[in-house]
């Protein structure tokens, strides 16, 4: 009997083999294989990073640091879908498929983990979503979006149920393009196998903002490359918002961003993130619900 992966596998896989839809020019590869491999390969840093960071940290770790015990077993089920996905897009990918690389996750201990899980699941959500639109072959489209469903719901659980902050923050989800995300995923990535296909993808320099960082509040913005007379671009949703930068990096983050997680790129222009325009990035953000809720809720408290 075929389980329901095994099906969406075969669906992707004849459709990866049948469909050499959007080859661009010649010598390129398929487009769907690019992006499948893509995929994978934010799959395998997913499931390495459950796989072996949960080993390190057991029911007692977690207890230590204030998480009941049903708290580590959601992680391990998360853990369970991410080698499920790695299996799905290997099997849907056969001798093309991207295999797992050497990473360095940073983790210390079970915050530094709950972090970092929240880091890739909000990755993986964004990754999805923007590159839906370069999805070729409707099954693989729906694969795609299927998964993408999952990772977002790992997203609004780490927010909400462990950190306890808002687990769906704004009507719309932020996407990232292929650069973007490659940019947030390849810091974690020490080396990966010679024989992997290439990725049509680079890694901008890495941005910071530092400071106290919510809407209307003045932060500084750092990086290689990064001058005032070029924009800070803060996504949130499927909305980009623009600040310029003066002097020393210091930005004045707009009202308008809300709150949530949100990702900042330094952008050459004030009206475009296209990666040609982008010098730095994305930085992520988390701006707490409480920093908008203390005025709306109580406007006669203000400093
Ligand atoms: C994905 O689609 C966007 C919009 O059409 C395009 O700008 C971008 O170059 C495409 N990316 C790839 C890797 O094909
Ligand atoms: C990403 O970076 C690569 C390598 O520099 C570049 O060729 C490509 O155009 C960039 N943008 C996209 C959307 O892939
Ligand atoms: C920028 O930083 C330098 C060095 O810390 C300082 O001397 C200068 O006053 C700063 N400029 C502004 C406009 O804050
Ligand atoms: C964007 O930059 C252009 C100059 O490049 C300027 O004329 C325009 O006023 C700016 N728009 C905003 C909203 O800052």
């Amino acid at each position: 009997m075929l389980t329901k992966y095994a099906v969406l596998a075969a669906t992707a896989a004849a459709a990866v083999a049948a469909a050499p839809t959007k080859r661009a020019a010649a010598g390129q590869a398929d487009i769907d294989v690019v992006i499948l491999n893509y995929a994978l390969t934010l799959e395998h840093l997913e499931n390495a990073f459950y796989r072996d960071t949960l080993a390190t940290y057991d029911a007692g770790a977690f207890r230590a640091a204030g998480y009941p015990d049903w708290v580590r077993q959601r992680f391990v089920e998360i853990g369970g879908h991410e080698k499920a996905h790695v299996d799905f897009l290997t099997k849907a990918l056969g001798d093309q498929a991207t295999a797992e690389c050497k990473y360095n996750f940073g983790v210390t201990d079970v915050n530094t983990f709950i972090a970092t899980a929240a880091l890739l699941e909000g990755i993986g959500e964004s990754a999805y979503l923007g590159a839906a639109q370069n999805i070729t072959n409707p099954s693989t489209l729906t694969a795609a979006g299927s998964i993408l469903t999952v990772e977002s719901r790992h997203q609004g659980w780490v927010s909400s149920s462990v950190l306890q902050g808002d687990g769906f923050p704004r009507d719309t989800s932020t996407p990232l393009n292929f650069n973007q995300t490659y940019s947030l995923a390849a810091p974690l990535i020490t080396s990966c196998p010679s024989t992997n296909p290439a990725l049509p993808v680079k890694a901008f320099p890495a941005a910071t903002v530092t400071g106290d960082v919510c809407g209307g509040k003045t932060v500084t913005v750092a990086g290689q490359g990064v001058q005032s007379g070029q924009y800070a671009a803060f996504l949130a949703g499927l909305s980009v918002y623009y600040a310029p930068i003066g002097d020393n990096g210091s930005v004045t983050i707009p009202q308008d961003v809300g709150y949530g997680r949100i990702y900042m790129v330094v952008s050459k222009v004030n009206n475009s993130i296209a990666d040609d325009n982008v010098v730095a990035g994305p930085a992520v953000i988390d701006i707490p619900l409480s920093s908008t809720q203390a005025e709306e809720i109580s406007p006669l408290n203000k400093n």
